[in-house]
């Protein structure tokens, strides 16, 4: 049997109670999403919230001036993305009509939106078909699957990419990239 019917049934029961999971909007989950990129879970939560109080959607974030949005993270370092999401915030006004990109070429146009944070926005905020594979993700896999090339060699990211897209179940592509994180930050660490 495919491990995705098991692993769904295990986050329905066992996913972790997140602030940006709480209240869905695109908004939350970009800016999820890039704390989260070189910042563990627990760190990111009291940043998140803090954020989301001052800059709680995309036109204030847009309209604050920059020195404010570098003090809201003072601490969680790699300031470049607190540029970029300013910085992609005033695009968004500017071109979008304030909206995130419902696409992953769309969302990698933006500032600081690599291929992963890409596809991680564009699954869990608009259901798209896509797979994401972090660090997590990837250990999930590898250990599934027995993975045996040498971990970020070329062949292995081709294996590991490949299998997290052959398993994706359509139409749940979030659910399933966040179940993957899960368990891999929870149980097969
Ligand atoms: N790490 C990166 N994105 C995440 C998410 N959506 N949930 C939990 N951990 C994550």
């Amino acid at each position: 049997m495919s491990f995705v019917p098991p692993l769904l049934a295990w986050y329905d029961m066992n996913a972790r109670e997140l602030p940006w999971r709480s209240t869905h909007s695109a908004y939350r989950t970009w800016i999820s999403e890039i704390m989260l990129q070189q910042t563990q879970v627990d760190t990111v939560i009291p940043y998140f919230q803090r954020w989301m109080d001052r800059f709680p959607d995309v036109q204030t974030l847009a309209a604050s001036d920059e020195q404010e949005v570098l003090s809201h993270w003072e601490g969680l370092g790699y300031y470049s993305r607190a540029r970029n999401l300013h910085r992609s915030a005033r695009i968004l006004v500017d071109e979008h009509h304030g909206m995130l990109p419902r696409s992953v070429q769309g969302l990698e146009n933006l500032p600081g939106i690599g291929p992963y944070t890409a596809a991680a926005i564009a699954s869990i905020a608009f259901g798209l078909d896509v797979a994401a594979v972090d660090g997590n993700i990837r250990r999930v896999l590898s250990r599934v699957f027995n993975v045996e090339a040498p971990a970020r060699s070329p062949e292995s990211e081709k294996q590991i990419w490949s299998l997290a897209e052959q398993h994706l179940p359509q139409g749940r592509a979030g659910v399933y990239n966040q179940a993957m994180m899960d368990l891999g930050a929870l149980i097969c660490t």
